[in-house]
């Protein structure tokens, strides 16, 4: 009875006219409640009962929601705040040095000042993500407030104004839920990792989850090895995963080529051996739904990463939704992107960077922007990008550890936040730390 969430739901019954018999916990520390109807019933009292326990609904979930946002942003912030306390210091010694005219002069020092400068723009941004922050808390508080307003609902039954405070919610609702989706996209900073979920396989393969599936559902799917092989392994969880507790077995009907295999929405994609024809395998039907030919698209060791093993055709998945990652002759061997229609596999749309494909070890997509990484061996880090959104590049050095020496894939999973990878027959994954780069009136 002292528990917050029965006292809270039988607050609300007895206000509405029924008798509460008797309340308790069971086994799983679930409130149950035993009631018993009022006898007369009041049909529009009725209704606005169930009207307000739709309300109550709705601000637990949002209180919901914004834990998720809040856990989801910690780790970035701390990073964040790190950083900026590591900028000012640079910038406060860099003062103290400015007025020793020998310590001017070398060339350490104007190394340090041109990193500096470097990092200035990042400032504002920093800024913006303090604002973010202070938004949650914001939600946070509105969220207490329209709890109290529920609460106290029992001494105005007949007074108080639904309508506006329904307004209230749905305009919370709208806020959080934009808030959360600028929240989640962003430049990508920093990773970190690996952890090792397992060491088993070839030196190649590839492992998965579908970003797609609900949070419940954490299937794994396992395709070791880059060529003549078609047998896909399926795990009901990481755990059974580990375990080695295998679910099912899939013997798809093309062998695949490469090992740059995604899973997206309950369907496998792949790159069908010696061939450019990508290939949409339903797991539900156990059929090939889909197959379609990449246009132009070099296969089988034309245009590899630089590992090789026929790793021509990259497929992946991220927020925006289904992309392929390949190179043309047209392009001259430089990487492709094409964004597919998941059922039809149609190109939406293509990107033509300048980064050739042979020179790449690996590459990923987060938000809508390719990110690519020098090597597949030791001291491989990230070392370019192009949005597909301002079909721009930059360089960047954002360093990746190659704990195992020899990296065969690399996939972001937007679900998860996290970079799959098969290092030299370990199964690796990787956090990522994002930066929320935010224009206020942005269509996300
Ligand atoms: C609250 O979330 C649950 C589960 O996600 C959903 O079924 C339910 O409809 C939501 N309630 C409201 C009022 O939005
Ligand atoms: C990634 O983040 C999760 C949750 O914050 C943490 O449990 C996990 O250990 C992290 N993994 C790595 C490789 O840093
Ligand atoms: C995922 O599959 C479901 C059912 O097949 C479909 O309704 C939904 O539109 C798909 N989602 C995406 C993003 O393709």
């Amino acid at each position: 009875m002292s528990h917050k969430c029965s006292f809270l739901i039988l607050f609300f019954l007895v206000n509405i006219g029924w008798q509460v018999y008797s309340s308790a916990q069971d086994a799983d520390g679930r409130c149950v409640c035993t009631v018993v109807a009022p006898q007369q019933n009041l049909c529009s009292r009725d209704a606005k009962s169930r009207q307000l326990r739709q309300l109550w609904e709705k601000i637990q979930n949002m209180s919901q929601s914004i834990e998720v946002l809040n856990l989801r942003t910690q780790r970035d912030f701390q990073y964040i705040m790190k950083m900026e306390s590591q900028i000012k210091g640079l910038r406060s010694k860099l003062r103290q040095m400015e007025s020793n005219r020998r310590v001017l002069l070398t060339k350490n020092f104007q190394e340090l000042k041109g990193k500096i400068d470097e990092l200035q723009p990042l400032m504002p941004v920093l800024e913006q993500y303090k604002t973010d922050a202070k938004l949650i808390s914001q939600f946070q508080e509105e969220i207490r407030q329209l709890s109290m307003v529920l609460m106290g609902i029992q001494e105005e039954m007949g007074a108080y104004d639904y309508e506006e405070l329904q307004q209230r919610v749905i305009s919370l609702e709208g806020r959080l839920r934009n808030c959360m989706s600028r929240l989640t996209c962003g430049k990508l900073m920093k990773i970190t990792g690996p952890n090792t979920i397992k060491t088993s396989g070839t030196r190649f393969g590839a492992w998965m989850t579908d970003p797609q599936a609900s949070t419940k559902n954490n299937k794994v799917w396992y395709m070791d090895s880059y060529t003549n092989n078609k047998i896909v392994r399926e795990y009901k969880s990481m755990s059974d995963f580990i375990a080695g507790v295998e679910s099912r077995t899939y013997s798809l009907p093309f062998h695949w080529a490469g090992t740059n295999h995604v899973v997206y929405n309950g369907s496998l994609y792949y790159n069908k051996y010696q061939s450019n024809i990508v290939v949409r395998y339903s797991f539900e039907s156990g059929r090939v739904v889909t197959q379609r030919a990449l246009e132009s698209a070099g296969f089988h060791n034309v245009y590899p990463y630089t590992w090789g093993g026929f790793s021509d055709i990259d497929l992946m998945a991220d927020e925006l939704g289904l992309w392929a990652v390949y190179a043309t002759n047209q392009n001259a061997g430089n990487i492709v992107i094409s964004q597919l229609e998941p059922h039809t596999l149609q190109v939406l749309a293509s990107w033509n960077t300048e980064y050739s494909k042979r020179n790449a070890g690996e590459s990923f997509m987060i938000c809508g922007t390719l990110y690519i990484t020098n090597s597949h061996l030791t001291g491989a880090k990230v070392y370019y990008s192009y949005s597909t959104k301002t079909s721009t590049y930059e360089y960047t050095d954002i360093p990746i550890h190659n704990q195992y020496f020899h990296m065969s894939m690399l996939d972001y999973n937007a679900r998860d936040r996290a970079l799959y990878g098969w290092n030299n027959g370990h199964q690796v994954l990787f956090n990522v730390t994002l930066f929320h780069v935010i224009k206020s009136n942005d269509d996300s």
